[in-house]
């Protein structure tokens, strides 16, 4: 393990730690390519390898090299764009085994929860990995993200999502663990729980935490929330807990059209924040 996304660049656009920001498209990177019908098409170049379409192939040899934004043409001329995908297009084009927390909530967790540069973080479970990574940005080099899961094929997928996303980071740990049963750190900056029962992890997070820190959770359902808020309350040790959730409404922008979509996104979950009181 050499380093963490958030580290100086090496000077040829890879940060140490793997993820290529900048410069030509190399062998081994993820690019997403847009179709002429806007379809997002996800593939990792190879030397001699070929993207399929209807209308012939499109060489992976015809983008290593190339400039970010470049296009790129079928053998029967159809049109590309190929571009080095955000981290909203690496997470959306992916098959994923796990429910993902989606970028309209990562965001919002990243400042209700105050996850700064250098923090402890404790997140459980890691599922697919997506919120892994913006959670190992926001703690940079000297912070750790300490992701527990129980189950074991999800912690190694969570990892290696990860890993294809950022390189390798020293600073994370996965822990094949039931959370349920104990949390090891102390002195724990952060702690966010995306998992089924997080009331019971309730009395753990209070031996956690250090005074002010933050415990988030993530709850698809108002019966989760109440058993949580209830929890926290017998609990004590924790501030009042403050819960929303966060509505994210498309507009369609094209010609004289412009207004709201017709079909939404409704609802993902809400969250509930609360902090460790100190004596
Ligand atoms: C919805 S997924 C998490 C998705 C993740 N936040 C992401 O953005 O990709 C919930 C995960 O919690 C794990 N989990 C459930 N109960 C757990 C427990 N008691 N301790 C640790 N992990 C648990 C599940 O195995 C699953 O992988």
């Amino acid at each position: 393990m050499t380093g963490n996304a958030r580290e100086g660049g090496s000077g040829d656009g890879r940060e140490s730690g793997g993820r290529i920001r900048r410069g030509p498209f190399q062998e081994g990177e993820d690019v997403l390519l847009i179709s002429p019908k806007q379809e997002e098409h996800l593939i990792t170049l190879a030397p001699g390898k070929v993207f399929g379409t209807h209308k012939g192939n499109l060489l992976h040899d015809d983008l290593i090299g190339r400039e970010d934004g470049c296009r790129a043409w079928t053998a029967m001329g159809d049109e590309y764009r190929a571009f080095r995908p955000t981290y909203i297009q690496f997470i959306m084009n992916q098959k994923r085994h796990a429910q993902i927390i989606y970028p309209k909530d990562t965001g919002p967790i990243l400042m209700w929860a105050d996850i700064f540069p250098g923090a402890t973080v404790i997140e459980a479970g890691i599922g697919w990995g997506a919120l892994s990574i913006k959670l190992l940005e926001a703690v940079g080099p000297q912070g750790r993200v300490i992701s527990y899961e129980v189950r074991e094929d999800f912690a190694a997928s969570g990892a290696k999502t990860v890993r294809r996303y950022l390189g390798d980071c020293p600073n994370h740990e996965v822990k094949v663990r039931d959370i349920y049963q104990g949390i090891d750190e102390r002195e724990v900056d952060r702690i966010v729980l995306d998992l089924p029962e997080p009331w019971q992890a309730v009395h753990h997070a209070r031996e956690a935490l250090l005074p002010g820190g933050i415990l988030l959770a993530y709850l698809p359902s108002t019966i989760q929330v109440k058993q949580l808020c209830d929890r926290l309350a017998e609990e004590g040790g924790f501030s009042d807990p403050e819960t929303f959730e966060v509505i994210q409404r498309p507009w369609h922008v094209k010609g004289m059209s412009v207004r709201p979509v017709q079909w939404m996104f409704s609802h993902s979950a809400f969250l509930v924040v609360t902090r460790r009181t100190g004596t």
